[in-house]
């Protein structure tokens, strides 16, 4: 071989590898795209999410016990943050507004329902002392818990942008806090409430016909018999008392994530104390219309704690040949439900 062919080939050789070097240059970066590496180049968070899958995570280091705070960036974190700003928001926007569209439906359609009879005057007790206590701790616990949780859910949305940051955030704040402190009076008055009213609250054959009648709520002049409690609000109390149930205990594991165990619980818990949340508002607000302005002399039950005594008669024919059974054959547990004149 001479010294020309010699070249000749060494030149080819150099061409082939700067060929292979130019497809390498042109390869490189976007097989890079695919590795970011977080602490060894500036990226931005847009392009870190969209490298990673759902189930992946990219992590730091730490010391202390809870392994989990290493986490800082997970896909699947606003994948999941979706569902609340979508599907619990939605729930917590179509509970209030359905249920004040149904409200002043029925409003309308069948108006205040009022005691057909005149209010005889006399005054017979409904509830004693401890049980409206324990009423008006679960129900001013609950409506507080109510107001805070909705405006963490919609708030950003639909308050900020009319209140303003700095008022909006002061709200907001102090509202969170008053979330978590005041689910403990909630608990109590749950509780209670379950405690006191549980025994008068046990399905029997008297409901069947309450519902049978539309509980006398569609038409004026009608009134099923029922004992202390009817169907429907035995529907109250039992959806109370599980609804409750279930959002005191997800939001104790909301409070206590430790206890909670992983993010994908904590995520599970915070769906299913928005999605009961939502649902149990739009059960308590139907409750709120009738037992106030829906219903001529029914707040009286829950004021005073005694209702006049055709009231009581219309709407709980039963229970008031109860207690007058018993005040006459001198039973200590109706002391006080004779008419009080
Ligand atoms: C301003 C709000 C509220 C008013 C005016 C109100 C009114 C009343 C009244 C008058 C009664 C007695 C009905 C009767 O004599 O038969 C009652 C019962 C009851 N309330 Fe409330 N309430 C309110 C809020 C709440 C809340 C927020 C809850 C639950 C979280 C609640 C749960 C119950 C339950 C379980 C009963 C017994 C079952 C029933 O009557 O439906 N209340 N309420």
């Amino acid at each position: 071989m001479n010294m020309k062919t010699l070249v000749q080939r060494f030149v080819a050789v150099l061409g082939i590898l700067a060929v292979l070097g130019i497809v390498g240059i042109s390869v490189t970066p976007a097989a890079q795209a695919q590795q970011i590496n977080p602490t060894a180049q500036s990226v931005t968070e847009e392009s870190l999410f969209e490298a990673l899958q759902d189930d992946q995570m990219v992590e730091g280091r730490v010391s202390i016990p809870d392994g989990l705070s290493s986490g800082l960036i997970k896909p699947g974190n606003p994948s999941w943050a979706s569902t609340h700003t979508g599907l619990v928001r939605n729930l917590s926007i179509a509970a209030v507004v359905g249920a004040i569209v149904v409200l002043t439906l029925f409003y309308m359609i069948r108006g205040k329902i009022m005691v057909d009879g005149k209010m005889s005057g006399i005054r017979i007790l409904r509830f004693t002392a401890i049980e409206r206590f324990a009423h008006w701790l679960m129900a001013g616990s609950f409506i507080i818990l109510a107001l805070t949780g909705l405006n963490l859910v919609v708030g950003r949305t639909m308050i900020l942008p009319w209140l303003g940051e700095g008022a909006f955030s002061t709200i907001t704040i102090w509202g969170k806090i008053a979330h978590n402190y005041v689910g403990w009076a909630f608990m109590l008055g749950l509780t209670l409430s379950f405690l006191v009213w549980v025994a008068h609250n046990i399905p029997n054959k008297v409901d069947a016909e309450w519902v049978a009648q539309g509980g006398g709520l569609l038409k004026k002049g009608v009134h099923p018999p029922a004992r202390k409690f009817n169907a429907g609000q035995k529907v109250i109390f039992w959806l109370t008392t599980l609804g409750g149930a279930a959002l005191s205990f997800t939001g104790f594991m909301l409070l206590f994530p430790i206890v909670a165990g992983t993010q994908a619980d904590w995520q599970f818990y915070q769906l299913i104390h928005g999605i009961v949340a939502a649902g149990l508002s739009f059960v308590i607000i139907a409750h709120i219309y009738i037992g106030s302005i829906g219903m001529e002399g029914a707040f009286d039950a829950m004021g005073t704690g005694e209702v006049d005594l055709n009231w009581a008669k219309e709407h709980h024919s039963l229970w008031v040949e109860e207690v007058q059974g018993k005040a006459k054959s001198g039973d200590s547990s109706a002391r006080g439900t004779q008419p009080a004149e």
